[in-house]
């Protein structure tokens, strides 16, 4: 499984930059982070620490800005994956960048599966289901990581199932239960997962009587 961190923060992205495949990153977490401005210095700073995937979204309208946007970006780094949404417009764009410049997507805000197989047969690199978002509305955004595995898995879609909007670890090990071939995480989460209070309290003990601690 594909674990990327969902952040834009330097010193998160230094911290735990030996356990991640990727970055996501969105217009909010850009704007929170004051820059904006500068949002392509940024972009081309976590390229240069993450060789893997580093998604960036577009905030164009229109298909032929979005395209033009997502070539602008592409321009930055060779990791980039353009990030659309997921929309008619965002859909014609993910084709078209795809067939016509080789450019990957990651679409994003999918929120059904129908939704997921359109992305799937505009050739979109990644799908991301916002889980969270969903559980957030009392619906079980995990149901919709499994349809779309299902979905996927049956008509061979090459299309990677990244699962986003994640609040817990529970969703994290839940997605990979189901297969999801990727997921995005916050910082906290990444770092939930890793630690244990055994172990911390298993390595006291053990630092004790080995007499290295008192
Ligand atoms: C994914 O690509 C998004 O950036 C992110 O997971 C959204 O999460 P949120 O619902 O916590 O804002």
């Amino acid at each position: 499984m594909e674990i990327f961190l969902d952040s834009v923060d330097l010193n998160e992205i230094k911290e735990l930059k030996e356990f991640i495949d990727g970055i996501t990153t969105n217009p909010s977490l850009i704007a929170k982070s004051g820059h904006k401005d500068k949002y392509e210095d940024l972009v081309s700073e976590i390229c240069s620490i993450i060789k893997g995937p580093v998604s960036v979204e577009v905030v164009a309208d229109s298909h032929e800005d979005m395209v033009k946007e997502g070539l602008k970006l592409a321009k930055i780094a060779s990791n980039i994956v353009v990030k659309l949404p997921l929309t008619h417009e965002g859909l014609i764009s993910c084709k078209k960048l795809w067939t016509e410049h080789k450019i990957p997507a990651n679409i994003t805000l999918c929120f059904s599966p129908g939704q997921a197989l359109f992305a799937a047969k505009a050739g979109a690199c990644f799908i991301s289901p916002f889980v969270g978002r969903l559980d957030d509305i009392s619906y079980d955004g995990l149901s919709l990581i499994e349809d779309i595995c299902t979905i996927y898995s049956n008509y061979n879609f090459k299309t990677k199932v990244l699962v986003a909007s994640v609040r817990s670890p529970a969703h994290v090990i839940e997605a990979a239960r189901l297969g999801a071939h990727s997921i995005t995480v916050p910082a906290k989460i990444l770092r939930q997962l890793i630690n244990h209070p055994l172990t911390d309290q298993g390595l006291a003990i053990f630092e004790k009587d080995w007499g290295v601690k008192q």
